[in-house]
C-alpha cells in the first residue's frame, strides 16, 4: 500500500513538472530546482522527489549533469525514423481471420494484463464521475422517456453534434445526425447503405481492423491504399485505383487514423473531395479521434469542405467520454431518412439515458473542459512511450510521431513475426496489437500498434522494458 502511495506521489509531481515543461514555463536548458527545494515545496522526502526526477530523465524530459543538477532537456530527442508511405500493392480482396481482434480486446480487459494493445482510453483519462451523475440525473429527470420507447435520435442530442461539430467548422442541421452505437455502428450504417456484397471499398493502408470486419460482415472487398504516415491517404494512388477498378466507397481517417496517427492537410482533404466529385464516389469520414490533437487548434473535418454532400460523418464520443456510453453518430443530408430507418430496423434505437447523459455532459461544457485536459495529458502519454521505446528498443525499428489521437504503429525487423511477439507477449501479461490485423495484406506481419493511454506505472515501464527484450531476441 505504501509503496503505491509513494509511486502515486513521485509520478504525480513529475507529471506536474511535465507540464510545466510542455507549457514553456521551465525552458530547455533552464536548471531545475535542487532535491532539497523541492522536497520542501511538495512536502515529500528527498527520495521522492529524485524518484520524480529519474522518472522525468527516462521519459526524456530533462537530463541529470554530474554536480550540477538537473537540466530541462534541449528538446525531446526521438532517434527513431518514422515508417515510409505504405505500399500494400494489392487488388481489392476479401477479409479474412478479423476474429483474432476478439481475443486482443478480450485479452486487454483482464486486469493483470498491460493493456497495450487495444486503442481504448485508460478509465483515469475519462471524467467517470461526470458520466456516472449524468446518467443518474437523465434517468432522474426523463423517466418516461427513459423506460419506454424512443425511437429515433434524442433531439437534444442531436443539437449538441451539430454544435460540436460547428466548432471544427462544419454547419450542419440537427435533423442530418443519427444517433448510433458508438462509431463502429455508424461506419456499418453508412456502407451498409452504399453497398451490395461483392462491392469494393478503398481504404487506407494499414487500416482500423474493425472497419474490416464491417467490409467482412457486409460481404465487400477491400481495396488497400498507400497511406502516408504524416499526410494520410495517398490521393495519387487513390486515383491510380480508380481509374482500375469500380470502387463504390472509400472510408478515410481524415484526423488522427488508426493506426497510422496521419492527418491530412485541407488542401488534400479538398483534393479527396475532388477526385470523389469527378468519379461519383460516397466518402465515409471516420473522424473519432478529430478533437484530440495535443496542442493548437483542431483539425478540420472532410465534412467541412462536402459542398456535394458525399459525405457521411461518423464519430462517436467513445475516445474522449466513454467507451461504454455507446454514443456515436453518423451526420448525411442527403441519405439521413434512409441512415435512420436502417438503424432502426437494426436496433429500433440507442438507449434514450445514455444519449440524454451524453447531451447534458455537451452542453454544460464539461466534455470540452475535459478535452482541453486529455489533449496534453494524451500529448505526454505518446511522448513518454517515444521516449522508452528509444531507450528500451532495439536501433532500427521505425516509430510514427503522431500529433493527436494515442497510438503509436511501430515497424520492427522483418525477421520479428508480430504475431508470434503478441501470443509471446500475452503469455507474458502484455498485451500488443500485431500488423496483421490492420491489413488483408501480410505487408504488416512485422509491424504493430501501441497505446498510449495507459495508466503509467512502473508495472507498465517494466511491461515496455520487456517487450523490447522480446523484440532483441527476435531480431
Ligand atoms: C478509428 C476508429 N473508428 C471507430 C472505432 C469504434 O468506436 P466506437 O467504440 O465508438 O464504436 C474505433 C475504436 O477503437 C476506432 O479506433
Amino acid at each position: 500500500m505504501e509503496n503505491l502511495a509513494s509511486d502515486h506521489l513521485y509520478s504525480r509531481i513529475a507529471e506536474e513538472i511535465a507540464e510545466r515543461i510542455d507549457s514553456g514555463l521551465y525552458q530547455p536548458g533552464e536548471k531545475l530546482p535542487g532535491i532539497r527545494v523541492l522536497s520542501d515545496k511538495q512536502g515529500v522526502s528527498p527520495a521522492t522527489a529524485v524518484a520524480a526526477y529519474r522518472k522525468l530523465e527516462a521519459d526524456g524530459f530533462i537530463e541529470a549533469r554530474p554536480r550540477s543538477g538537473f537540466f530541462v532537456r534541449a528538446r525531446r530527442s526521438i532517434s527513431f525514423a518514422e515508417p515510409r508511405q505504405t505500399d500494400p500493392r494489392t487488388s481489392p480482396r476479401p477479409v479474412n481471420g478479423q476474429q483474432r481482434a476478439l481475443q486482443l480486446i478480450e485479452a486487454s480487459r483482464q486486469p493483470h494484463i498491460i493493456p497495450l494493445g487495444a486503442a481504448v482510453p485508460d478509465p483515469s483519462y475519462l471524467p467517470s464521475r461526470a458520466v456516472e451523475r449524468a446518467l443518474a440525473s437523465a434517468a432522474r429527470q426523463h423517466r418516461v422517456r427513459c423506460s419506454g420507447y424512443e425511437f429515433g435520435s434524442v433531439p437534444e442530442l442531436q443539437r449538441q453534434v451539430a454544435r460540436l461539430m460547428a466548432e471544427s467548422g462544419s454547419r450542419i442541421d440537427p435533423n442530418d445526425v443519427v444517433i448510433t452505437n458508438g462509431c463502429q455502428e455508424a461506419l456499418l450504417l453508412s456502407l451498409k447503405l452504399m453497398t451490395k456484397a461483392g462491392d469494393v471499398v478503398a481504404l487506407e493502408s494499414p487500416t482500423y481492423y474493425g472497419l474490416l470486419q464491417a467490409v467482412d460482415t457486409l460481404g465487400l472487398k477491400a481495396l488497400e491504399i498507400p497511406t502516408d504516415p504524416r499526410q494520410g491517404m495517398s490521393m495519387e494512388a487513390l486515383q491510380l485505383a480508380l481509374e482500375q477498378w469500380p470502387v463504390k466507397v472509400c472510408v478515410v481517417m481524415p484526423n488522427f487514423a488508426n493506426p497510422l496517427g496521419s492527418c491530412m492537410s485541407d488542401e488534400r482533404k479538398r483534393a479527396l473531395l475532388a477526385l470523389a466529385s469527378r468519379y461519383d464516389l460516397a466518402l465515409i469520414e471516420d473522424d473519432i479521434y478529430g478533437s484530440l490533437r495535443f496542442s493548437g487548434q483542431r483539425p478540420s473535418c472532410l465534412k467541412t469542405f462536402d459542398t456535394e454532400d458525399r459525405v457521411f460523418h461518423c464519430s462517436s464520443l467513445s475516445k474522449t467520454l466513454s467507451p461504454g456510453l455507446r454514443v456515436g453518430w453518423v451526420v448525411s443530408h442527403r441519405h439521413r431518412e434512409a441512415l435512420a430507418y436502417q438503424k432502426f430496423l437494426l436496433n429500433s434505437a440507442s438507449p434514450s439515458v445514455t444519449q440524454l447523459a451524453a447531451a447534458q455532459i455537451l452542453e454544460s461544457g464539461k466534455h470540452e473542459r475535459h478535452l482541453r485536459v486529455l489533449r496534453g495529458e494524451l500529448g505526454r502519454s505518446v511522448a513518454r512511450m517515444q521516449a522508452m521505446l528509444d531507450r528500451h528498443f532495439p536501433a532500427g525499428i521505425r516509430v510514427t510521431r503522431p500529433e493527436g489521437g494515442f497510438v503509436l504503429w511501430l515497424e520492427l525487423p522483418v525477421s520479428v513475426d508480430s504475431t508470434e511477439l503478441a501470443q509471446a507477449a500475452l503469455q507474458e501479461g502484455i498485451s500488443i496489437a500485431p500488423g496483421a490485423l490492420f491489413s488483408t495484406t501480410d505487408k504488416y506481419h512485422h509491424h504493430i500498434r501501441l497505446s498510449c493511454a495507459v495508466r503509467w506505472s512502473d508495472r507498465v515501464e517494466r511491461a515496455l522494458i520487456r517487450l523490447g527484450q522480446l523484440i532483441k531476441e527476435r531480431c
